[in-house]
């Protein structure tokens, strides 16, 4: 243990609460990097979106339909804002489940001024009926409304200004093939590599004056399974840490105390993560195991285990998807201890 002073809740240093203060969500807005430049990895993603946006402003026209996909937290609603920031252009924000009738979308698409961005969310979650009018609006520019109803109904079609759609989505699979094919690039982001890992933490230490030192950075940067969003989480939680248990400068120890204390283990799993894999190898002999039968093993939503809990087990070769279901690779018994035999798992072809 270290006697370093500890500045502790009781000490009467406690300052008095800031009406200021931002909640959480609030700061990673701040901490979004706001154009290319300044956008850490994805380096494939970028240099392609920054010849998309370069010939499109050459051309003095709107930017044609861009959609994200990958896992959780790693950029795309960041994206999407610095897509429409270098294009110089507003952006209007919504989601597949927030638009629930054609009207609705009708109403943001005719107020969508020309090279405007349409942002939505979770895309793959649009109605059908939603669609349909979306088809049209993204490929000729049109929006077909009906007028009346029974034999006297008849269909007029509005001009729309042109306007960029930027799609994003953690479940490719899921966006209709129509849809898809109407976006002119579809980029997938992958998760960030240790360096630039601990340059999103570095970054981010700095813009929430965080004093963390390089070991700090590192032990950070590797727990955050190559995830922004998780490394922006860990450092708030490590600079509580640091300022309640030790004296504010979060160093390598500081760090893995504190994601000790989180259960976030040195290669970035917590505790769900390791009760899927425990529950594959325990209770079911190390797979193949249906997913919906890990998530009522666990309690978890089988929408967390496929979106957050799998895409990073599955990086990590800890696990394996077949036909039969999911199944736990040597490398998982190993993390976690467990003995592991030879031919205990049938091999499936
Ligand atoms: N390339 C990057 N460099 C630095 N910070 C980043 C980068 N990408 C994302 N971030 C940070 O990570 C956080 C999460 O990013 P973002 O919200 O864009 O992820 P997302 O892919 O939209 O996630 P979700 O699928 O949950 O909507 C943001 O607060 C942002 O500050
Ligand atoms: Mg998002």
């Amino acid at each position: 243990m270290t006697d370093s002073p500890r500045p502790s809740a009781g000490s009467g240093q406690r300052r008095p609460l800031d009406p200021e203060a931002k909640p959480d969500d609030r700061v990673d807005n701040a901490l979004r990097p706001q154009n290319l430049n300044n956008l850490i990895g994805q380096n494939q993603v970028k240099e392609n979106l920054g010849i998309l946006i370069a010939a499109a402003r050459g051309r003095g026209e709107a930017l044609d339909h861009v959609l994200f996909y990958g896992p959780p937290g790693l950029g795309k609603t960041t994206l999407a804002h610095v897509v429409a920031n270098e294009m110089g252009v507003n952006i209007k924000v919504t989601s597949g489940p927030a638009i629930e009738r054609a009207g609705d979308l009708a109403a943001i698409l005719t107020n969508l001024r020309a090279g405007d961005v349409l942002f939505i969310d979770e895309v793959h979650r649009l109605g059908r009926a939603v669609e349909e009018v979306l088809y049209p609006a993204m490929e000729d520019f049109a929006l077909d409304i009906v007028i009346g109803k029974g034999p006297s109904a008849r269909s007029i079609r509005l001009k729309l200004p042109r306007f960029t759609v930027v799609g994003a989505t953690t479940r490719l699979a899921l966006v209709t093939a129509p849809l898809r094919a109407r976006f002119g690039a579809v980029y997938r982001l992958d998760y960030y590599d240790l360096a630039a890992m601990q340059a999103v933490v570095t970054r981010a230490a700095k813009l929430l004056a965080v004093h963390v030192d390089t070991s700090g950075v590192e032990e950070i940067a590797r727990r955050a399974r190559g995830t922004p969003r998780v490394a922006l989480r860990l450092l708030r939680r490590v600079r509580d840490f640091a300022q309640v248990r030790a004296d504010g400068t979060v160093t390598a120890n500081v760090a893995k105390e504190a994601l000790d204390l989180l259960q976030v283990d040195p290669l970035g799993l917590d505790d769900v993560d390791r009760r899927v894999l425990k529950t594959i190898i325990e209770k079911y002999n190390g797979g193949p195991v249906g997913l919906n039968t890990i998530a009522a093993s666990i309690s978890e939503e089988q929408d967390t285990i496929m979106d957050v809990v799998e895409p990073y087990l599955l990086q990590l070769g800890f696990l394996d998807r077949t036909p039969q279901g999911r199944v736990a690779t040597k490398s998982a018994y190993e993390h976690l201890n467990l003995p592991y035999s030879e031919g205990q798992q049938p091999r499936l072809i």
